[in-house]
């Protein structure tokens, strides 16, 4: 989504502006742009397409000056044209201004400061508040963002500049995630730390409600009323190599490839395998609170959501506590029954979801314990919630999230443990279930070997048109994801289902043209999917299978197969969602997509 980044300090801006959207750009966007200040007024230079068509532009016409903004934008407010892209400038000129986020009542604003002999250039909400702050702008650029901000309903996060304060940049924060990269004698503002990585590790996130006023000899927080916030300097701990391709094609490839480590760092320092349970010391519960909740509510988005899909199969059979599952979209605007005895768990890679914020929000307004298992350390929903934990997965920059997935899974198979050992699991059934955990790395090691295999299967398959994908129980999720990821990077028509419930309707869809994806291990429904598979075969379907190893059966029966090694029932969509990663990033590339930033897409949705 939308990515700023301003800078103010001794060196060029330019090419520290756009080198922090070359960062961001995994983040998906449609049109990039700058602003500079020099000693003639504020520059602009803008493009619609990718930041490659704005480099362009700037190889003819580099802006001087050593302070600036810049933006990538992804569009809510107004077509991706080059008069919607950001910066945007108030009405004399001298004020730019990046945004991201929705101006709820931009349409009204415009209005009035159309009757005041406003002009607008453009569609954008952007341009609204940029007027806006220009007309409260007297010689003081703080006071006038503040005083506009108080006028503003919705979400952003912005950076502005004024050619008449030039060694000043304001940033502010309301429901978009910005923080302040803290340099030795320059100071950067970023809605993403990436952008800024190569110069600083040392960043203040802001909380909704402030703002940050950054010179050359300093920064200061404050909020709209009080001028002056006290906020502690985080470090950074991950480096730049982490946020790089490392020698692989894509992101998204070489983050399938980080999943041994990335799961295996997951679930470091948490499993007691003597006691057969997990230390969970982040959730902030007590086993006596823990003991208390009859019932858990898991809301997330996307591939999040279908994480906690099997979390809800996970928790139930082992902790035997009733679970719900919530798109946070829905649940933020629903009247969901909520007490404290309800635990209300969010996931999210990036921690930055709009709507699992929100959902994160209602729930505790409702009095709902909330806790997270979230990526990005830092994150506002992280530092929102009650308690919970971190991925530790390592960034995640592919727009198509493979290892937070993973991560996620493996949170919640803790989560389930320490419930269950709470409960009625007895130590060995929990030693049983940590030892199939720590084995996991490992086996996914041994998967991603054979990736030729699924490789070969991508070059059989990559031209259909459409692709089923049928799991059971606890790999009825993994099929949702599955197709998911397919339909996300190569823009096949992918659907998910439970394997039986195809009878019920999507088996009118299968012919001898239709792949059909089983995810069916040997686990306690594997007869069940067998006739499934019986019936597909049955109707000419092109039947693709994973399937566990020594697997007889579903070989017989499939077109093609690929077999996963033993595990412990729960976790097999942990091993299965790995080749099913594989297939749709050799599928997407072998139909030439842009595997990283598939279109349309953004790696962090902070919009509802
Ligand atoms: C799909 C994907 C999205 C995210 C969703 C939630 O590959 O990445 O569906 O899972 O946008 O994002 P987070 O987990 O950051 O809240």
């Amino acid at each position: 989504m939308c990515g700023i980044v301003g800078y103010v300090g001794p060196r060029q801006a330019t090419s520290i502006l756009v080198d922090g959207l070359r960062r961001m750009e995994y983040r998906g966007y449609d049109s990039a742009g700058i602003a500079v200040i020099n000693g003639t007024g504020v520059k602009i230079r803008k493009a619609a397409g990718k930041l490659s068509a704005l480099v362009d532009k700037l190889k003819t016409e580099t802006p001087d000056g050593t302070i600036g903004v810049g933006h990538t934008r992804w569009a809510t407010h107004g077509a991706p044209t080059t008069p919607n892209a950001h910066p945007h400038l108030d009405q004399t000129g001298r004020i730019a201004v990046i945004h991201n986020g929705i101006i709820e009542n931009a349409g009204t604003i415009r209005k009035a400061l159309q009757m005041r002999g406003h002009n607008f250039k453009s569609e954008t909400d952007t341009e609204v508040l940029a007027h806006l702050i220009g007309e409260y702008d007297t010689d003081n650029l703080e006071e006038a963002v503040a005083s506009a901000l108080w006028d503003v309903e919705g979400a952003y996060g912005i950076a502005v500049i004024c050619s008449e304060e030039p060694g000043t940049v304001v940033a502010a924060r309301n429901g978009s995630p910005l923080l302040i990269g803290v340099g030795d004698g320059e100071y950067f503002v970023a809605s993403d730390a990436s952008a800024i990585l190569e110069h600083t590790r040392s960043v203040v996130y802001l909380d909704d409600g402030e703002m940050a006023v950054l010179k050359r000899d300093g920064y200061r927080v404050r909020n709209l009323t009080e001028t002056h916030v006290e906020k502690p300097v985080n470090q950074i701990e991950w480096d730049l190599a982490t946020i790089e391709r490392g020698g692989y094609d894509h992101f998204m490839l070489k983050e399938i490839f980080e999943q041994p480590e990335s799961l295996h760092n997951t679930l470091r320092g948490h499993l007691l395998e003597d006691e057969g349970t997990a230390r969970l010391r982040g959730l902030n519960l007590s086993d006596d609170e823990l003991k208390r909740f009859d019932r858990i509510i898991i809301t997330a988005c996307g591939t999040s959501w279908h994480a906690a899909l099997i979390g809800e199969y996970m928790i139930e059979e082992m902790a035997r506590v009733p679970v719900e599952v919530e798109y946070a979209s829905e649940f933020r605007y629903r009247n969901p029954v909520l007490d404290d005895r309800c635990l209300v768990i969010a996931i999210s890679q990036s921690g930055e979801t709009a709507d699992t914020l929100a959902a994160v929000r209602e729930a505790k307004r409702r009095g709902a314990r909330a806790v997270g298992l979230v990526n990005v350390v830092g994150s506002t929903i992280a530092r929102e919630v009650d308690g919970g934990l971190y991925l530790r997965a390592g960034a995640e920059i592919g727009v198509a999230s493979t290892k937070a997935f993973n991560s996620q899974v493996g949170a919640l198979a803790m989560v389930s443990l320490r419930l269950a050992r709470l409960k009625n699991l007895s130590v060995l059934q929990g030693r049983d279930f940590i030892r199939a955990l720590n084995r996991l790395p490992d086996q996914i090691k041994q998967i991603l070997d054979r990736a030729p295999e699924i490789e070969r299967l991508a070059t059989k398959y990559h031209k259909a048109g459409n692709c089923l994908y049928l799991g059971r129980g606890v790999n009825f999720p993994v099929a949702l994801e599955g197709a998911l990821k397919l339909k996300e990077i190569s823009y096949i028509h992918a659907e998910g289902y439970p394997a039986a419930e195809m009878k019920h309707g999507p088996i009118a869809l299968i012919d001898e043209n239709m792949p059909v994806v089983f995810i069916a291990p040997k686990d306690a429904v594997y007869s069940k999917i067998v006739s499934n598979v019986e019936e597909v075969k049955a109707r000419k379907g092109r039947v693709i299978a994973l399937v566990t190893e020594g697997d007889v059966e579903i070989a017989k029966l499939a077109e093609d197969t690929f077999t996963l090694p033993q595990t412990h029932d729960l976790l097999t969509p942990i091993l299965a969602s790995v080749p099913l990663q594989l297939f749709s990033y050799y599928v997407a590339v072998l139909r030439g997509c842009n595997v990283d930033q598939p279109r349309n897409l953004a790696k962090s949705v902070t919009v509802e």
